[in-house]
């Protein structure tokens, strides 16, 4: 396998496996935690948020929050919480992606879709909820700071930003929108950037942002999120269209049926998988700045392109 950068940092002996393994461990806890604090916890709702939240889903944005933490110098407890709203949000957004108005699928994370296991009605409410529970957790974690509130404020003000209108809802209305469409390469690299990349960009920042950065390592941080959160929505398109559905725990072939505007049928498979491949190479470039602390995120980096789910 090519391995470019390597003179980036000497991450030759990192494992990303069981580095992925404990944080995901660590965020399905903390997770547990603040679905079972809730005090309807064995109503419909929260059982269909349980099911969705405990799916089985790669937890890669947290892990992203935590990894960037570290990386500038930080505590990756300290970005724990963050990173349990960040994927709240991302499971609400797959709950409502996967609708009957939206993409329609009956399979997510290897399990019958939550409209499928429970209702429509069940399905919006249980994303509406994850959504709002999410900055109920980034609020109540500002609240017990005592020094630097404003830090974990920023954070969830960066988070709205890029899980609303001007990040990820504006991109699945162009997602919609562009169904049957032929757009651009440069209309499709803003829509996944807005789809998929503000909020992966968004979990980088908030866990910098909490784990102390600077304005150099901060915007270092922001252009390595860009470039595999785009990588990242590219490989998805390219798996959708090649990936074993057993493997992905999600349907394959449906970009295709639905007409969706993506990367493999814009420039092809080889294309794509080209253009993916080079953004992880700007990725691992904008990390040049950092030792070997951001070795995890330069693993994570090489992983997005390489993961078979
Ligand atoms: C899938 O995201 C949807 C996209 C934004 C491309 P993931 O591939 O991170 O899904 P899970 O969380 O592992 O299920
Ligand atoms: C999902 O994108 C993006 C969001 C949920 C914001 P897709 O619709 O392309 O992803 P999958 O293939 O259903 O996971
Ligand atoms: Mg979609
Ligand atoms: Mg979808």
């Amino acid at each position: 396998m090519i391995r470019p950068f390597r003179d980036n940092a000497a991450d030759n002996n990192f494992e990303l496996k069981p580095y992925l393994d404990k944080r995901r461990h660590l965020v399905d806890q903390a997770l547990q935690r603040f679905l079972n604090s809730s005090p309807f916890r064995d109503t419909r709702l929260v059982s269909a948020m349980q099911y969705s939240i405990n799916a089985g889903g790669k937890r890669l944005r947290p892990i992203l929050c935590l990894a960037s933490a570290h990386a500038v110098g930080g505590l990756e407890d300290d970005a724990l919480p963050a990173g349990c709203a960040l994927e709240m949000i991302h499971t609400y957004s797959l709950i409502h992606d996967d609708l009957p108005a939206m993409d329609d699928d009956d399979l997510r994370r290897g399990k019958p879709t939550c409209h499928r296991a429970f209702n429509e009605a069940t399905a919006i409410l249980a994303g509406d909820a994850l959504l709002t529970g999410a900055f109920q957790i980034l609020a109540d974690d500002a609240l017990r700071r005592d020094h630097q509130q404003a830090v974990w404020v920023q954070a969830m003000a960066l988070i709205a930003k890029a899980a609303g209108h001007e990040g990820m809802i504006e991109g699945q209305m162009r997602d919609m929108a562009a169904e049957g469409q032929a757009l651009s390469a440069g209309q499709l690299e803003e829509l996944h950037g807005l789809k998929t990349g503000a909020l992966i960009t968004a979990s980088i920042k908030t866990g910098a942002v909490i784990g102390g950065a600077d304005d150099g390592a901060l915007s270092s941080l922001e252009a390595y999120g860009r470039c595999i959160g785009l990588a990242f929505q590219v490989t998805d398109d390219i798996l959708n269209q090649t990936g074993d559905p057993l493997v992905m725990g999600k349907a394959v072939g449906t970009d295709q049926i639905r007409q969706k505007s993506t990367y493999p049928a814009l420039m092809g498979l080889p294309g794509a998988r080209r253009m993916a491949s080079d953004l992880v190479d700007e990725a691992l470039r904008n990390l040049a700045i950092f030792d070997s602390k951001a070795d995890p995120l330069r693993a994570i980096a090489r992983y997005v392109i390489e993961r078979q789910r």
